[in-house]
């Protein structure tokens, strides 16, 4: 059985920033709400017409690439995490293979739908893959363009504040013959009962029969489309909805919950972490986290005040600026942890 490891890493984030100054003057938010609340100073948005959620993911996952020392040819599997998708189908997987010119080849693409931990879940898949030998270089990418679909009026105010646009992508092969780097393990979890409570239902094939609120203005004529209507155009229904409350007291439970117990299954414990990289939901809930597990400063990356949540991408921009700021060396404990919309959750553990 193969080692796992990361043998590439680049992000990338679009230049345009938008303040909580800016914010304001689109909604009825302030600075001090959003910089109490979530730790949120500034985040990203891509240039509309010439970016969207597959470029981004190109643009970092060029940098993977050339990071990892391979060619992009060499690559024989993607996997593309996101929850902002550039149509409802195909999924962005194939349209990266396009976008970086490796079409033509035998590779196949896979995308993950598992919104702020879909970055966490396909590096469990592609490291079950490596392990095994099926495939040997592996392209995993987290990307996001949400700004194309947020509220940005004071009904989506509690979502849209919090959001914003970037790109993290790896690259994963086997780990040769004494390799300090490898995945130590993967622990995912999923618990649906919730999966309302943080969601973009809107448009979809539901028929509206999850919903204690019937009135999509679905028809009863069966040969009417129910996929999108004009009400829920007109009620904005196409937004996300977040019960930021129920997601909060979750994720403050779970990240540590499976952040113990990935490094209980590598015999390891939070003193011997050289950093801990959450998903960036919400600076609070990585204090708390931080607290629980009694770690020091020094042992928790945050980016949040620059970039937002940045779902699926989060955890690798994250990861990635780390590197580049020499916060994590080959060989250090990482350990990688998300929690989101399903819900869904997990942890990854790295000897770096
Ligand atoms: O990555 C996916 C996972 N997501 C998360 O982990 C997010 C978890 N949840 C959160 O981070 C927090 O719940 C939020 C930051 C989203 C909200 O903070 P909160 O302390 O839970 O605020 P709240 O939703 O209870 O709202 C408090 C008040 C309300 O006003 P009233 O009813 O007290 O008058 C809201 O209407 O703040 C109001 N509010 C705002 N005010 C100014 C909500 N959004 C805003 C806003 N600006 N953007």
């Amino acid at each position: 059985m193969n080692k796992t490891k990361i043998a590439g890493i680049g992000h990338y984030l679009p230049e345009k920033v938008i303040r909580n100054k800016d914010l304001e003057k689109k909604m009825d938010t302030s600075d001090e709400w959003i910089r109490e609340r979530t730790g949120i100073e500034e985040r990203r948005f891509g240039r509309r017409f010439e970016e969207n959620t597959t470029i981004l993911g190109a643009k970092a996952a060029e940098k993977a690439i050339e990071n990892a020392g391979i060619a992009k040819e060499e690559i024989d599997f993607i996997i593309f995490a996101t929850l902002s998708p550039d149509y409802f189908f195909p999924g962005c997987g194939v349209l990266l293979q396009r976008e970086l010119g490796i079409t033509g080849t035998e590779i196949g693409a896979l995308d993950v739908r598992n919104q702020c931990s879909g970055f966490i879940y396909g590096l469990s898949v592609a490291d079950q893959f490596i392990k095994t030998g099926h495939y040997s270089k592996i392209l995993l990418v987290g990307s996001e363009m949400h700004s194309m679909g947020l509220d940005f009026t004071t009904r989506g105010r509690d979502v849209s504040v919090i959001f914003g646009d970037g790109a993290g992508a790896v690259v994963l092969c086997a780990a040769e013959e004494g390799d300090s780097s490898e995945i130590l393990n993967t622990q995912l979890h999923s618990d649906g009962t919730y999966a309302e409570e943080l969601a973009f239902e809107c448009p979809g094939a539901h028929g509206g029969v999850f919903s204690d609120e019937k009135d999509f203005g679905f028809s009863e004529d069966p040969w009417s489309p129910i996929f999108i209507t004009d009400k829920m155009l007109k009620d904005g229904k196409t937004f996300p909805y977040m019960n930021g409350k129920l997601v909060f007291k979750t994720a403050v439970q779970k990240f540590p919950e499976v952040i113990l117990k990935t490094l209980e299954k590598a015999g390891k414990s939070p003193e011997e972490l050289k950093l801990l990289v959450p998903h960036q939901a919400n600076l609070r809930i990585s204090q708390f986290v931080q607290k629980r597990l009694r770690l020091r400063d020094d042992q928790v990356f945050s980016n949040i005040q620059k970039y937002g949540n940045t779902t699926a991408a989060s955890v690798p921009i994250a990861l990635s600026e780390a590197c580049e700021q020499g916060r994590v060396e080959r060989g250090d404990l990482v350990c990688l942890a998300a929690f989101g919309s399903g819900f869904t959750w997990g942890a990854a553990l790295l000897q770096w």
